[in-house]
């Protein structure tokens, strides 16, 4: 036996150090493939002995699909923030305050300042034990098992020169690519757009499945060392060590004994910085000696022996040759300003986003003006101010439209919102196009078809509605201008695999405003079938979790309309699946409230992740490790012996598949 656990233990370590040398050195020393092996092998090992069980294995950080929520924890040392400063100048006030104030030389530690999601995390004899989100600054989420996720972290700390007990504080980052890439996937799947990779780092730590946390490939760099027993006198000397551990840090740091140097440094990084794979948006100055700092303090808000300076958003001058306007899907109009092209953060920018109605007045906008054209964190560049000196012959004021630029109908505003919107649906071409192109994407029918397709099919008067798809036939596609039969028939076959896409992607490839796939699901997963979708009432509606007033009106507008219902039911001619599958359909029920299964094992009716969902439906839950709280083992053919003699010594009841499914039967 203790030859498998020193196995185990020799194999974790090897990990460790494997992902260490990838993710925070970013120098591999082993291929992917023979990682993966012993990855595998470990996986296989852990399993057959869940007593040796750890959740800090390097097979704990592909996550799990468990959502439990997240629980408030209060944080031993508030997370303060830093006082903000523009200017050399307003550093040189900070610099010189310090040194007056505990009057002695002071030495500055000069880092950059990290534009994501801050978090705190505490170890215990070299092991992370809890990852706790800033929050309000006094309490935060605990969100361990997403950081967990996280390749870059350590879960085992490198040496063993560390403190028993301290709290370690860094920021969470969506590198730039991820952040992209990310993007890119949500634009095609219509789903809205983060602004920035600090707000995807934070909704990536806030999502309840983390093993979609672990795809989303965050880094960390760690600023912060806290706890009763530092090995250090110093924040730099700090960082050393810290770094030693396996944390990654910024290696440019310096230390400063002077404000020049502390000037050169801003120089250096307000450029150099624009070359970085994550994002920064600023640096931050420390006072170095720890004695100085506690001699220093805090005022209520932030330490006095630390300060940010702030980069400014990059800002070029352009002019504003004209504005056009995009309809959206969903009918909304967006103004775009169409501008001589400028060099702005590495890209070459033409265009920029006006938003909506009230900014275009707000900035009194007139064609030809010379406009201020900003990135900030934000994806499009956008216009924050015109140089009014610059006009010496005004062109014409900007008025936002009334018609739709592209079918004619006159645009509506809704109470209580900026936008403006084109309300003919059914007659204006982005609209209809748009919605046929969210139906056919692979997140909704999967059918393999893009925008170019689309655009000739709609333009040729092959479909009008995403109906109109299931009645194409491949021989009138040879029609088309350069569609050959192979092509043809490959599209036809992707709409007939079509029929197939379950219930809950059917929902949410009809384009209902503010269906997106999870509500989609979650709606499909109570109401079962099409039916009692367009029979439900906004009462009934906001009744399920997760579905609030602004969804449910919506739910209830689309299905008021008699056109909605038609397509629906054409679409239900041709076969779509408008009910979840039977197998799934399993009735909720609480009874199995407050207990936990093991599942082990391989069975005959059932999958494994199937008997995990039944559980769960019925209240209970699924655990993969046998202790003393478990309550039953769920045991198919090939339980692992451990796992039975575990249990046989805990003396937990081991069940069949059909025990359990006669536990869960209706009365
Ligand atoms: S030190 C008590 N160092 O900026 C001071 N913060 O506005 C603790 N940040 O909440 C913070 N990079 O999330 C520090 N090198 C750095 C940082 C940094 C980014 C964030 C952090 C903090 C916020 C303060």
């Amino acid at each position: 036996m203790s030859d498998i656990k020193n196995k185990i233990e020799s194999l974790r370590s090897e990990l460790h150090q494997y992902n260490y040398n990838y993710y925070v050195l970013s120098q591999p020393a082993i291929s992917d493939f023979d990682f993966d092996r012993k990855l595998k092998e470990l996986q296989l090992l852990e399993e057959q002995h869940p007593e040796f069980f750890d959740p800090n294995s390097p097979t704990q950080r592909v996550g799990s699909d468990i959502s439990e929520g997240f629980r408030q924890v209060r944080h031993k040392y508030p997370m303060l923030s830093l006082g903000n400063t523009y200017s050399k100048a307003e550093v040189a006030d900070f610099y010189e305050r310090a040194r007056k104030f505990i009057n002695e030389d002071i030495e500055l530690v000069c880092e950059l300042k990290y534009d994501g999601a801050s978090i705190s995390l505490i170890y215990e004899d070299g092991k992370l034990v809890q990852a706790i989100t800033r929050g309000d600054g006094e309490k935060g989420d605990d969100v361990t098992a997403n950081v967990r996720t996280i390749k870059s972290i350590p879960l085992k700390l490198r040496g063993n020169d560390y403190p028993a007990q301290f709290e370690i504080r860094g920021e969470i980052l969506m590198p730039w690519s991820v952040f992209d890439e990310l993007n890119r996937e949500r634009e095609q799947q219509g789903e809205q757009l983060f602004a920035n990779p600090r707000n995807a780092a934070s909704g990536t730590l806030k999502l309840l499945n983390s093993a979609e946390v672990a795809k989303r490939k965050l880094d960390a760099f760690f600023y912060f060392l806290l706890g009763e027993k530092l090995p250090a006198e110093t924040h730099f000397d700090n960082l050393q060590c810290i770094k030693r551990w396996g944390f990654k840090i910024f290696d440019g740091m310096r230390l400063c004994k002077s404000l020049d140097e502390v000037f050169e440094f801003i120089d250096y990084w307000d450029n150099e910085r624009k070359k970085l794979p994550v994002a920064t948006d600023g640096i931050v100055f420390k006072v170095n000696s720890l004695r100085q700092q506690r001699n220093l303090g805090f005022t209520a808000k932030s330490p006095r022996w630390a300060i940010a300076y702030k980069f400014q958003a990059e800002r070029v001058r352009t002019r504003l040759n004209s504005v056009s306007y995009q309809v959206g899907r969903t009918g909304a109009v967006t103004p775009v300003a169409n501008l001589d092209p400028v060099q702005l953060s590495g890209s070459t920018v033409r265009r920029a986003s006006l938003h909506n109605a009230d900014i275009i007045q707000a900035l009194d906008l007139h064609i030809g003006d010379m406009v201020f054209v900003e990135k900030g964190g934000e994806i499009i560049p956008k216009i924050v101010g015109v140089d009014t000196k610059a006009r010496f012959m005004l062109g014409d004021k900007v008025q936002f439209i009334k018609n739709c630029p592209e079918c004619g109908t006159p645009l509506v505003r809704m109470e209580g919102e900026a936008a403006h919107y084109c309300p003919n649906e059914d007659g204006c071409p982005p609209q209809i196009k748009g919605k046929i192109e969210h139906f056919v994407s692979r997140k909704a029918m999967n059918i393999s078809a893009g925008v170019e397709t689309v655009d000739l099919l709609y333009n040729k008067g092959y479909i009008k509605t995403v109906a109109d798809l299931y009645d194409l036939r491949w021989e009138d596609l040879l029609l088309l201008e350069r569609w050959a039969e192979k092509s043809a028939k490959n599209l036809v076959q992707s709409i007939e695999d079509s029929k197939q896409v379950p219930f809950d992607r059917v929902l949410y490839a009809l384009g209902i405003r503010y269906v997106g796939e999870t509500v989609a699901k979650k709606l499909t997963s109570i109401l079962h079938n099409i039916k009692a979708v367009e029979d439900a009432d906004y009462e009934q509606l906001v009744e399920i979790d997760e579905i609030g007033d602004r969804i449910a009106r919506s739910v209830v507008d689309f299905f008021g309309k008699e056109k909605n219902k038609e397509l629906v039911n054409r679409l239900k001619k041709h076969g779509l699946q408008f009910e979840i599958d039977e197998r799934l359909l399993q009735k909720t029920s609480g009874k199995l409230r407050g207990i936990s299964i093991v599942i082990s094992g391989t069975f005959e009716k059932y999958s494994r992740d199937e008997l995990k969902n039944m559980i769960e439906q019925h209240g209970g839950k699924s655990i993969s490790s046998i202790s003393k709280k478990t309550d039953f083992v769920l045991a198919g053919e090939n339980m692992g012996p451990a796992k039975l003699e575990k249990a046989e010594k805990l003396g937990i009841k081991i069940i069949s598949e059909n025990e359990f499914l006669k536990m869960i039967e209706e009365d």
